[in-house]
């Protein structure tokens, strides 16, 4: 019998540099993991230029076009059945996910934050860190809640700095780093599940 494939949706808003890798570490494995679907709720965002490239299927919302979060969540909800996704992971993805996605993905719904929860949680993890004056910095894979970077940790990794680095070269390392441990935990996730 052939295995069953697992299908996942990743949601994004941005560049999409996690998408990339998540799609550039199933397109060749032999995991029976397919990302399905790109969710992205920025028209213009750089991701779709990535899914189109990999022939990716896409659904593209403007928030704004809805009533409220609520009535968005139901068309999204609508396309990852459509193409039958089981697990929903964010990957820059800048909006909090409502009651309409965590009830019907029970924590089938994770996120990559660029620091070590919980510390520097909300948008600019990364600067926060780096002005707070730590010198260990990571990043967190966790479960997605009703909160702020607030679900269960799933995963961390860190590096140490020497105290000289920039900003901008922690901010490289920082998603290095999110590009080897994202998939890595994809993958043992939904082996493990
Ligand atoms: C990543 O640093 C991720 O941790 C954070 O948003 C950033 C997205 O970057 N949640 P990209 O769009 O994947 O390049």
């Amino acid at each position: 019998m052939k295995n069953r494939c697992t299908h996942i949706a990743v949601f994004a808003s941005g560049s999409g540099s996690n998408f990339q890798a998540i799609i550039d570490a199933f397109e060749n494995e032999q995991t029976n993991i397919k990302v399905a679907l790109l969710v992205c709720d920025n028209p213009s965002a750089f991701v779709i230029e990535r899914a189109k490239q990999k022939q990716i299927e896409t659904f593209i919302f403007n928030p704004k076009s809805y009533n409220n979060k609520e009535s968005y969540e139901i068309a999204v909800k609508e396309m990852l059945s459509e193409y039958k996704v089981e697990w929903i992971f964010l990957a820059g993805y800048m909006r909090i996910i409502g009651k309409t996605l965590l009830q019907a993905y029970p924590n089938r719904i994770v996120n990559i934050h660029p620091a070590l929860l919980p510390s520097f949680p909300g948008a600019n993890g990364i600067k926060d860190a780096y002005e707070s004056g730590v010198k260990v910095f990571g990043v967190t894979l966790h479960f997605v809640d009703e909160g702020v970077d607030t679900g269960k940790i799933i995963d961390q990794d860190s590096f140490k700095i020497k105290g000289s680095e920039s900003l901008e070269e922690i901010e490289n390392r920082i998603h290095q780093l999110e590009h080897i441990l994202y998939p890595k935990v994809i993958k043992s996730l939904i082996i493990g599940s």
